[in-house]
């Protein structure tokens, strides 16, 4: 828990004074430590500091460039326009704070972030879920929000995920679409993975399934593909002026500094200038998706770059596992267990980006190998149970 790695964002970082091979970052376009990308944030560092500007977008904190990244981010996902915010966490949950009220009824999947989770809770109205990605759920739940609606004289609210990033799948969002056609609702979905990675020119989930446009309201952080700190909102313009005078994270809050507002410019800029740095992160996914899938590893149903990897054990198999993947293998990724997961599964999260090598990939498919090895021939058991008994002498 609360690992520290150190040294530049990269492929290999360290891990208690060793080199790693790191598989657990979300700069999935290796923005993060590329010279020209870093000389933008140190100049804006030089220049306005790291409070510019003071206040709230609607009080002090507004300036040109602020709107300038929101034009933009709005061209770049095919919205008319696009609204700043902090942190994507507070963001959303303020989105959907501010979208709804308690005559609306909010339709989500039930393996949504826990932002969205939380947005849910400051919800006074009636709220379903939905099974995960199941569109018979979903319709099931539609029905009982379309009643409850027509009621109260209330809308709908649909709510999921470009890419749960868990487990990697895309949210069936062409499915969830089509579904407009019998039901009246909008659509809000949280792309945090999705941006940048997925779509022919990078905008994401709804460009890959083709249905952007369909998307109420499009969200995304800088957290991950935009490797900085903040995020935004994309909609009708009509929406974005609502949300502006609405949204209680950023009436009430600090704008976001100019060092991240400069910084996302420059970085959608590379996303929008610089294409082979999405086909490098696509090299690496394949490599490693396919090569795991060959030596029969079990990677669920991902259908984005994040690549789980299923494994069975228990958690103290799991930690003695992830222990020699970090300090003799020289592997670093997240691994996730019981109760995030059914009990007695491990899963081993990765995440490819452009910094990465297929050498890399052909080192981490044999560890990945020698590690299952391990599993399966009960070694990390008795390593487990030697150290459970060595704690309780
Ligand atoms: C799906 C999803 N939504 C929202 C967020 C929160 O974004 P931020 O880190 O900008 O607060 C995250 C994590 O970064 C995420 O994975």
């Amino acid at each position: 828990m609360f690992p520290k790695l150190e040294g530049p964002i990269s492929n290999r970082m360290k891990f208690q004074g060793k080199e790693v091979l790191t598989w657990s970052i979300n700069d999935y376009l290796g923005l993060a430590n590329l010279d020209e990308v870093k000389a933008v944030d140190a100049e804006a560092a030089a220049t306005y500091g790291a409070a510019y500007p003071m206040g709230a977008r609607m009080m002090s904190g507004h300036t040109d460039f602020h709107e300038q990244l929101q034009n933009e981010l709005a061209a770049f996902v095919n919205k008319e326009a696009s609204y700043l915010l902090n942190f994507g966490y507070q963001g959303i949950m303020s989105a959907i704070d501010a979208l709804v009220s308690k005559d609306d009824i909010i339709v989500y999947d039930v393996d949504c972030h826990a932002c969205i989770i939380d947005g849910v809770r400051l919800h006074m109205g009636k709220r379903f879920t939905f099974q995960h990605n199941d569109i018979e759920s979903l319709e099931k739940n539609l029905e009982r929000a379309t009643k409850l609606a027509e009621q109260q004289n209330g809308g709908i609210l649909v709510i999921s995920e470009g890419v749960f990033g868990m487990r990697g799948e895309q949210g069936k969002l062409k499915e969830i679409v089509e579904l407009k056609k019998k039901f009246k609702f909008r659509l809000l979905v949280d792309d945090a993975h999705g941006f940048g990675t997925l779509g022919a020119t990078g905008a994401g989930a709804g460009e890959e399934q083709g249905v952007q446009d369909e998307i109420d309201v499009y969200f995304a952080t800088f957290a991950k593909s935009l490797a900085g700190i903040g995020a935004f909102l994309a909609a009708d313009q009509e929406i974005i002026d609502y949300l502006k005078y609405n949204l209680r994270s950023q009436m009430f809050a600090k704008s976001l500094p100019m060092i991240y507002v400069k910084g996302a410019l420059k970085r959608l800029d590379m996303l929008r200038s610089r294409p082979e740095l999405k086909a490098k992160l696509w090299e690496n996914v394949n490599a490693l998706q396919s090569g795991l899938k060959e030596r029969g590893f079990d990677i669920g149903t991902t259908s984005s770059c994040v690549t789980p990897v299923y494994l069975n054990g228990s958690i103290p198999e799991a930690m003695a596992l992830v222990k020699d993947l970090r300090e003799n293998h020289g592997i670093f990724c997240s691994i996730v267990v019981y109760p995030v997961i059914p009990k007695g599964l491990i899963l081993l999260r990765m995440i490819p980006t452009a910094t990465h090598t297929l050498e890399d990939v052909a080192i981490t498919l044999d560890a990945f190998s020698a590690i299952r090895e391990r599993l399966e021939n009960g070694t990390y058991k008795r390593l487990s149970a030697a150290v459970s008994a060595a704690m309780n002498e």
